[in-house]
């Protein structure tokens, strides 16, 4: 396609049709001539939000050999750890105390990340509309709707939920949401925004396509939240809610404690920048991020950057030494959110080889077998970098961490919801129910507790008579 006769056509695109040429990708334009006039304005679209220089560094540097990132020496960071005895339990009373007010005062949004493809899950449509819950097949958007309805009922507060969506599924979300009365929620508290999106290319650089006029876009990583929120006027519609802190979770998380009080204490008590929940890791190999300390800044090392030494180095008691794993839940002040971004800092992006469906040269549809692209994001932990004080806690992964990422085997609906089965059987246990549970260790039935029944162990305990006979189902 001649650049002249193009930029003649549509003279609003000079700067845009320029780029592409400059940058080697004039492939995109292979079939103009077949394509339709509102498909050629969607084209031209879709290029105006493409930064070509930075697609080209950003594919310069994914070549290049990359190691770790930061350099330095690098220790376990300090920890609140799970509470051991009747002195650790009233300084945790006591920052749930904090948390409690500041949750009373209005001052703390959710913020709900789910603008992912969940491409390892591959279901259609968001994830958070899968259905999950072990009885009532409630959506993950369901419960985690009930647990905030529940929050705000029990502190007299009201907590805005920000949902981060991407193009490709905001729609569907919200419509979602629209077609569920928002689960009971006041839908002026639920605000959804979408993240930004950058072009997957192939192994020479060259931006694919998955029809004549559409260039394959992806959601830039959860990192893209922190550009996001600024951008989209997020952090403006906080601050006149008079939100001082958010807390931020992934949406396939389905044992998510939100806004858990005694987190937020912390945070408050320490004036943390970023505050982080981790737990201990399963096995050395875990694939799952580390947090460590290096220069005194927190760090989250991912697994692939660990050395093997590192990966299974132990303290003198046998544990193992890198062991604070991170669940991706945070706390993050809006104070510092305004400070990185009045002083212009940027999240790095970093480089991963996928399957991407697309065409050939010839137009026909491929869905390779293995991986032929690389995709470009950013992720949220890399804003660790600026943080002055953080606070890290660990909590047991059984009450608090059950990721829906693949449809099978691990992390899968089906652990997601035994997982859920298994909190509350201990719930019930603790409160002097007998629970059957087998070899396992997974509770013997089915059990579901609705957030709306009891948020969590101590409100149960409260709410049932020490005579309910467990007969292999229950749904309260
Ligand atoms: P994952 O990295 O597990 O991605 O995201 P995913 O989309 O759920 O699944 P895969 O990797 O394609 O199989 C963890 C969380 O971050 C959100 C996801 O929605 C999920 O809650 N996320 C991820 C975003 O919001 N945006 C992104 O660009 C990527």
């Amino acid at each position: 396609m001649n650049r002249n006769t193009l930029i003649k056509e549509y003279p609003r695109y000079n700067k845009h049709i320029n780029d592409v040429f400059e940058a080697g990708q004039t492939h995109i334009f292979k079939w103009w001539n077949e394509i339709s006039p509102p498909e050629k304005k969607h084209l031209l679209e879709q290029i105006a939000s493409i930064d070509f220089p930075f697609v080209r560094k950003l594919f310069n540097d994914s070549i290049q050999q990359t190691t770790r990132v930061v350099k330095g020496d690098m220790v376990p960071p300090q920890i609140i750890t799970i509470p051991k005895d009747i002195f650790e339990c009233e300084i945790a009373q006591k920052a749930r105390k904090i948390g409690e007010n500041a949750l009373q005062k209005g001052e703390i949004a959710v913020l709900t990340v789910a603008g992912g493809h969940g491409t390892r899950l591959g279901v259609n449509g968001p994830k958070g509309t899968l259905p999950i819950a072990p009885i009532s097949s409630k959506t993950i958007f369901q419960l985690h709707a009930e647990k905030i309805c529940a929050t705000q009922q029990k502190y007299h507060t009201c907590i805005p939920w920000y949902i981060m969506t991407s193009e490709t599924n905001d729609l569907v979300t919200k419509t979602f949401f629209q077609d569920n009365q928002f689960f009971g929620l006041d839908p002026s508290q639920v605000c959804f925004f979408t993240q930004g999106m950058f072009p997957a290319v192939d192994f020479q650089g060259k931006l694919l396509m998955d029809s004549k006029s559409n260039v394959v876009m992806s959601p830039n990583g959860h990192g893209g939240t922190i550009v996001a929120l600024k951008g989209k006027g997020i952090l403006e519609d906080m601050k006149r809610r008079g939100i001082k802190n958010i807390f931020y979770h992934q949406v396939d998380n389905v044992l998510i404690k939100i806004a858990d009080p005694v987190f937020i204490g912390y945070h408050l008590r320490d004036k943390a920048d970023v505050s982080l929940k981790v737990v201990k890791k399963c096995h050395p190999e875990e694939k799952v991020g580390v947090v460590v300390c290096v220069n005194k800044n927190l760090h989250l090392v991912e697994y692939s950057e660990l050395s093997r030494d590192e990966m299974c180095a132990k303290n003198e008691d046998g544990t193992l030494k890198y062991n604070a794993g991170s669940i991706a839940v945070h706390i993050i002040s809006i104070d510092f959110l305004e400070k990185i971004h009045q002083k212009g800092e940027s999240l790095p992006y970093h480089a991963a080889v996928k399957k991407v469906s697309c065409i050939n040269e010839n137009g026909n549809m491929i869905n390779p077998e293995k991986s032929n692209a690389i995709k470009f994001e950013s992720f949220i932990f890399d804003v660790l970098k600026y943080v002055k004080k953080g606070v890290v806690m660990e909590v047991v992964r059984e009450e608090e961490f059950s990721p829906v990422k693949n449809m099978e085997g691990e992390n899968s609906p089906v652990t997601a919801k035994q997982d859920m089965v298994n909190l509350f059987g201990r719930w019930l246990r603790n409160a002097g129910i007998s629970i059957p549970i087998n070899s396992q260790n997974n509770v013997i039935g089915l059990i579901e507790i609705s957030p709306h029944f009891a948020l969590d162990e101590e409100e149960l305990k409260n709410k049932i008579g020490k005579n309910l006979q467990f007969n292999g189902f229950l749904n309260l």
